[in-house]
Parts: C-alpha cells; structure tokens; sequence
C-alpha cells in the first residue's frame, strides 16, 4: 500500500467544539464533512485520547466553525496542539454561543448538530451529526488542509487521521561555477548538467563546475 497516495485527498482546516459540562471546549479537525442535505448531517473523525472526543460522547452535541485563510493562526496553535484537559481554549477568543454550544468568531461559519450515530474505529471514533443551527459569519474563503500545509507551513499532530510522516526532503542536486563561484541548483536530486551548460555569470563551459 502507498500511503503516499493520501497526500492527495483533500480537507477543509475546522474547530470542533462541544461542551464539558458548563465548559466549552474543542480541537481542531480537517477530517470533516457533509454526509446528507436533508436532513442536513455532517461527520466529523476524532481521535480517542483527544479530551473533544469524550466531551462530545457526554454532550450529545457538537459545533464545526470553518477556519477562514486570515484566520489568527494562534487559534491553531490554542486548539490544535494543547489538550482541553489542561488549557481553557476558549480564554481569550471572542466566541458567539449557538444552541448551546461556544463557536469562534473568527471564521467563515459554523455549524451545530446533534450526535445521531456514531462508529469506532481502531484510534478514531467518527460522530454522525444531524445539523440543528448553521450560519455564515464572514465571507472570505474558508482555509484548505493544503492551505494550511503550503502556505501557512503548519504540521499536523499524530492524532489527526490523516497524519503521515514528514516526507524525506530529496537534496537537490547542486553546481559551483570554478571561476566565479556562481551556483547552480537542479529540480531533480541526480540530476546531471546539460552537455552545452555554460555559467550564465562568467560564460565558462560545464568543465569548470563542480558537482556539491
Ligand atoms: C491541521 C490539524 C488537523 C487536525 N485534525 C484532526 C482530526 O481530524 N481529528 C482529530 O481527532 N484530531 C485532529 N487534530 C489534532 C487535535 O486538534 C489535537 O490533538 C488537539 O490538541 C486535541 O485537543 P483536545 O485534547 O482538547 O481534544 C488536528 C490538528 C491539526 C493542527
């Protein structure tokens, strides 16, 4: 099996947010998505040790916020790489309360539901939610995983679904022009130079570049 294949499915970056008992709480999570129109339901992954999971199983209910691409990437950081058993994350965030339930403001929308279903697996339990509640907050486009990945060069914890290891980064293979020092870098690790390469500072030919 190539694992590598997964790279290429695509997600959308959102805040899971549920209750713990008076307190809101929640994580981030990319592994969501709309299951039925009507009724409208939606189904969201979330690891076993993560505290949302056990949350969401008391409450009942759960709120997905879609993350804009301006959002404040500290809400990332709060959500995405601290435990609600520890931390309060919503200390600090401006949060609007629907149905119950905490949602940030800082995002494209939200989307509250209550669990109908629900299906473990080996490390994830997957909530099936029927949508009780959504709105549209603000209308800039809504953060891709790939987003997250390429331009805000975010990483993914172990216990998101899709984590995979970090991909070997491949050593470009690199010249140095013998007069004059100029550097050459190719796309490819063993790559080789043209036959009529020649420095496009000092013009002398391939004979006098040395292999980095
Ligand atoms: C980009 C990103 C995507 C994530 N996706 C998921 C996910 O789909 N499901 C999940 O269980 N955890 C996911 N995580 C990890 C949780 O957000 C993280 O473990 C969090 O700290 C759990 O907090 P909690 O213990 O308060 O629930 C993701 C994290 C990041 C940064």
């Amino acid at each position: 099996m190539n694992k590598n294949t997964f790279r290429n499915l695509s997600y959308g970056v959102y805040i899971v947010t549920t209750l713990d008992g008076e307190r809101p709480t929640g994580c981030v999570a990319n592994s969501a998505m709309q299951i039925t129109s009507t009724p409208a339901t939606i189904a969201v992954s979330i690891n076993h040790d993560n505290y949302t999971n056990a949350c969401i199983k008391k409450s009942g209910k759960f709120a997905l916020s879609i993350m804009t691409e301006n959002a404040d990437p500290g809400l990332i950081g709060i959500f995405g790489f601290q435990s609600g058993k520890d931390v309060n994350k919503f200390d600090g965030v401006k949060t609007l309360v629907k149905e119950g339930i905490s949602v940030p403001e800082d995002s494209c929308g939200y989307i509250v539901c209550n669990v109908i279903n629900q299906m473990e697996t080996a490390t994830h339990t997957v909530f099936l939610g029927e949508v009780i509640d959504a709105d549209v907050l603000k209308k800039e486009e809504p953060m891709t995983y790939a987003y997250y990945h390429k331009v805000i060069k975010g990483k993914s914890p172990k216990n998101a679904p899709t984590y995979l290891p970090e991909e070997p980064v491949e050593e470009k293979a690199k010249w140095a022009c013998g007069i004059c020092g100029y550097e050459y870098e190719g796309e490819i690790p063993f790559e080789e130079l043209p036959a009529d390469f020649c420095c496009p500072l000092c013009k002398q030919p391939k004979s006098v570049f040395q292999k980095q």
